[in-house]
Formats: structure tokens, C-alpha cells, sequence
């Protein structure tokens, strides 16, 4: 079985569904089209605009957080899992709207291949932090103090990547991260900073692809 496959399982036929973005997501949605085609009664708020355009060519229907308030479960993938489920998210650069979607789902269901476990957070060594343009120059000092020296995301032709909300991002460069609630709190006090990748306290559940093609589940619930 499939993370998707499994994910698929999750959904009771009438809900309201967050679609992730990313790789995992994006296996994720294609397995949901022929769901939606054989019957199953969803309707999905996107986390990005490449989401909203598969899930669009895959005939799922969308509305947006304005029209249903709460979700009933949200599916996406992460950049890394700590044991606590405590999440880093956004190498993808939809950060912001993830989280505001996943604060807005009763559960949050995480879809990992294998090497996104890791036994600290900060182990890959980045953390995206989207900001509002006129905000750069100061989050770039204020985030070298706190010992996350930023490298503005560029775009492979090398100007500089913007999210959907139009905002640049900043990679901070991390060491593993004793306090991800302090440095969340640190970071958002800086103005001009809309948000992080640390997603704290919110994934219900984490569904990790094994190598040998078996899914393991983590439940919050059972920590
Ligand atoms: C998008 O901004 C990200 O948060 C992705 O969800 C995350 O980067 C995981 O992506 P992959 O499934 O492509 O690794």
C-alpha cells in the first residue's frame, strides 16, 4: 500500500479537505482525482496554486477557506519529522498557506517518504522564513542574531523566488533546534515576518512510505 492509499482511507465522503503541496501531496491529489471520478463526495482547499491547477485538470472540485471555514482533514507532506511530530515545511515555499490550512483542519495528516525522520528538528540545516518585501533587509540582521543566518531563495534563472502571496523567502541556516517554540516565537516577533517552517504541535498523524513499500503510521495520540 501507498502513503496516498492510505491517506485515501482517511477521507469520510461529504468532507472538506486540505490539499498539500509538494511531491508527496502531489501523489496524494492524482490518487484523489479517481476517487472523486468513482463517486467519493469531497471538496478541496488547495494549499498553492500548482495544487488548485492539478487538482482543477483532475476534476476536483475546490472552494477556498471564505466559503467552509473549517476543514475537516487536511493531507501534506514535510521537509522533516521529529519523534514529537513536530514538523519543518516549506523547501516547497508554500508555508504560509499550509499552515493557515492545516490550523484550519480538525486533523492534519502528514505524507513522508523516507529520510524526513529525523531525531531533531534542524537536521537537514534550513528553515524557510517567508517575508514581506519591504521586511528583507531587516529580518536578515534580526535572523543572523538569532544565529539563523538567511540565503534569499532565488529561482534557477536567479532572480528571486516569490511565494503565491508574493513574498520572498529567506532559507535560515539551522544547527538541530533545542527550543523550536522559542525560535517560532523569536522569528515571528521580527515585523515583517509573515511566517516559518515550523509547524509545531499541529500533524495528527504521520504516514511514512517505507523503503520496502509498507506504511508506518505515527499517531499523536500514541506518544
Ligand atoms: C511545500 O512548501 C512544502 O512544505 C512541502 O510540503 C514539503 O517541502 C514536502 O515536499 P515534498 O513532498 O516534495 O518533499
Amino acid at each position: 500500500m501507498t502513503i496516498a492509499e492510505r491517506a485515501l482511507a482517511l477521507i469520510e465522503d461529504g468532507s472538506t479537505i486540505g490539499l498539500g503541496t509538494g511531491r508527496a501531496a502531489t501523489l496524494f491529489v492524482k490518487a484523489l482525482g479517481p476517487a472523486v471520478r468513482n463517486g467519493l463526495k469531497i471538496v478541496g482547499v488547495p494549499t498553492s496554486d500548482a495544487t488548485a491547477g492539478l487538482a482543477r485538470e483532475l476534476g476536483i472540485p475546490l472552494t477556498t477557506l471564505d466559503q467552509v471555514g473549517e476543514l475537516a482533514i487536511t493531507f501534506d507532506g514535510a521537509d522533516e519529522v521529529a519523534p514529537d511530530l513536530n514538523l519543518i515545511k516549506g523547501y516547497g515555499g508554500a508555508l504560509v498557506r499550509e499552515k493557515i490550512v492545516a490550523a484550519s483542519s480538525k486533523r492534519f495528516v502528514v505524507l513522508v517518504g523516507p529520510g524526513k525522520e529525523v531525531k531533531s528538528l534542524g537536521e537537514h540545516g534550513k528553515l524557510p522564513v517567508e517575508v514581506v518585501p519591504f521586511g528583507l533587509s531587516l529580518a536578515r540582521r534580526k535572523l543572523t542574531e538569532l544565529n539563523c543566518p538567511p540565503i534569499l531563495r532565488l529561482k534557477p534563472d536567479g532572480s528571486t523566488y516569490l511565494t503565491d502571496n508574493g513574498n520572498p523567502i529567506l532559507d535560515c541556516q539551522v544547527g538541530l533546534i533545542a527550543d523550536a517554540p522559542a525560535l517560532e516565537r523569536a522569528i515571528l516577533d521580527i515585523p515583517g515576518v509573515v511566517g516559518t517552517g515550523l509547524f509545531i504541535g499541529m500533524a495528527e498523524t504521520v504516514l511514512i512510505q517505507n523503503e520496502d513499500g509498507s506504511v508506518k503510521e505515527i499517531h499523536r495520540a500514541d506518544l
